[in-house]
């Protein structure tokens, strides 16, 4: 994936501004809500019994600034995201077992949460850029797969 200024630009003008810890918090949460077979690889993590649980659930709140954090990286490394998350995606694959399919739910919910938030400034444009952004780094995440 190649991004322009313009696309680069629209990104880190919204990610300069994210609480990693409130959207990764929301995104995983609603990840788990909306996606339930998700839960299964978080069945560690305490009280998943509801919707309200698991938004108010610490841990689902400190994974998500984890994965966003981490996210993050790719935003910094835009053009380079394959070797970004190289290691992340042997991780998934080999210890984990998460279908990457779950990467791509995960981005979609994530550019949901950020419009929810950032109403105004996520216009077309800057939606587009970040679509392109989450797609770029579930196939990255997906790329050691095998
Ligand atoms: C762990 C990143 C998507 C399931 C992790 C860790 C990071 C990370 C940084 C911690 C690794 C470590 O401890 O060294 C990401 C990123 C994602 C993503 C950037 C997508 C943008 C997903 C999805 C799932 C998932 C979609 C499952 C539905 C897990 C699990 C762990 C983990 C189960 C281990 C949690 C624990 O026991 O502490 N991920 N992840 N990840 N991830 Fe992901």
């Amino acid at each position: 994936v190649h991004f322009t200024a313009e696309e680069k630009a629209a990104i880190t003008s919204i990610w300069d501004k994210v609480d990693l810890e409130k959207i990764g918090g929301e995104t995983l949460g609603r990840l788990l809500i909306v996606y339930p077979w998700t839960q299964r690889f978080f069945d560690k993590f305490g009280n998943l019994s509801s919707a309200l649980a698991i938004m108010g659930n610490p841990r689902i709140r400190a994974h998500g600034k984890k994965v966003l954090t981490s996210l993050g990286l790719g935003v910094k490394n835009m053009d380079n995201l394959k070797e970004t998350f190289a290691h992340l995606s042997e991780l998934h694959c080999d210890k984990l077992h998460v279908d990457p399919e779950n990467f791509k739910l995960l981005g979609n919910m994530l550019v949901i949460v950020l419009s929810t938030h950032f109403a105004k400034e996520f216009t077309p444009e800057v939606q587009a850029a970040w679509q392109k952004l989450v797609i770029g780094v579930a196939n990255a995440l997906s790329h050691k797969y095998h």
